[in-house]
């Protein structure tokens, strides 16, 4: 039988605030989604106050600072601290973006810190992207060839066709966008979302790739690639200033094309 509530544990409680830092004059409240399934409890807002004169100034900053001097339990992904891992994207001040990139200083108020949106959580902040690797898997991100690879050098590009590759390479695969888009919460187990068609049109339009049509035959569906309703979330909220939308506007040109 259909449900037509969400279930119980669904509902985010309020959790516990931290002290306030001793002698802090310049205090910010981060608001932080907390949930552990293998605790059998709901999640949780827990607040934690932090001295903005004693800490370091991206969001990711607060996030190790709370984890390293507060509570260690809060889990987040991080590795490079410079927007080119991709691991840090959450939701920030409403937003999707990478904590590492984005300043404290930028958020007016409170800032309220939460997984990718519509997606399983794993713990904290760490949302569950086995999925959306998989979708990457599917559109064979990799260089597929069929005549034979020259003997004494690799193959050429000419700065032309290069330069279309420009706006697309830049992808680090945070999943921001895929998971800032309606289509995606409520097709993503078929729509291929703005994250993995951007990855798709990179390499149909790479010159040195030699298998556009079986790329495009992939897309062919009513599904992967037409679920996208040029809503535009994807290209407001990439934190790398892409813009997914327009690729895969280019997919749909490219589809029509083919045909005549
Ligand atoms: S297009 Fe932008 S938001 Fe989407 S996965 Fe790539 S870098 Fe992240
Ligand atoms: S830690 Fe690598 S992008 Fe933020």
């Amino acid at each position: 039988m259909a449900e037509f509530k969400l279930p119980a544990n669904s509902i985010i409680k309020d959790g516990k605030t931290w002290p306030t830092p001793t002698g802090a004059s310049r205090v910010k409240n981060f608001k932080i989604y907390r949930y552990d399934p293998d605790s059998g409890q709901n999640p949780r807002w827990d607040t934690f106050p932090i001295d903005l004169d004693d800490c370091a100034p991206m969001v990711l900053d607060a996030l190790l600072k709370i984890k390293n001097e507060i509570d260690p339990t809060l889990t987040f992904r991080r590795s490079c601290r410079e927007g080119i891992c991709g691991s840090c994207a959450m939701n920030i001040g409403g937003s999707n973006t990478l904590a590492c990139i984005k300043a404290i200083e930028d958020i007016p108020g409170d800032i309220t810190i939460s997984p990718l949106p519509h997606m399983e959580v794993v713990k904290d902040l760490v949302p569950d992207l086995t999925h959306f690797y998989a979708q990457y898997a599917s559109i064979k991100p990799w260089m597929q060839t069929s005549t034979p690879a020259p003997q004494d050098r690799e193959r050429l590009q000419s700065p032309e066709d290069r330069k279309k590759l420009d706006g697309l390479y830049e992808c680090i695969l945070c999943a921001s966008c895929s998971t800032s888009c309606p289509s995606y919460w409520w097709n993503g187990d078929r729509y291929l979302g703005p994250a993995v068609l951007l990855q798709a049109y990179r390499w149909v339009i790479d010159s040195r790739d030699e298998a556009t049509g079986e790329r495009l035959d992939n897309l062919e569906d009513p599904f992967k690639l037409y679920r996208c309703h040029t809503i535009m979330n994807c290209t407001n909220t990439c934190p790398k200033g892409l813009n997914p939308a327009q690729a895969i506007g280019q997919l749909k040109k490219m589809m029509v094309e083919r045909l005549y």
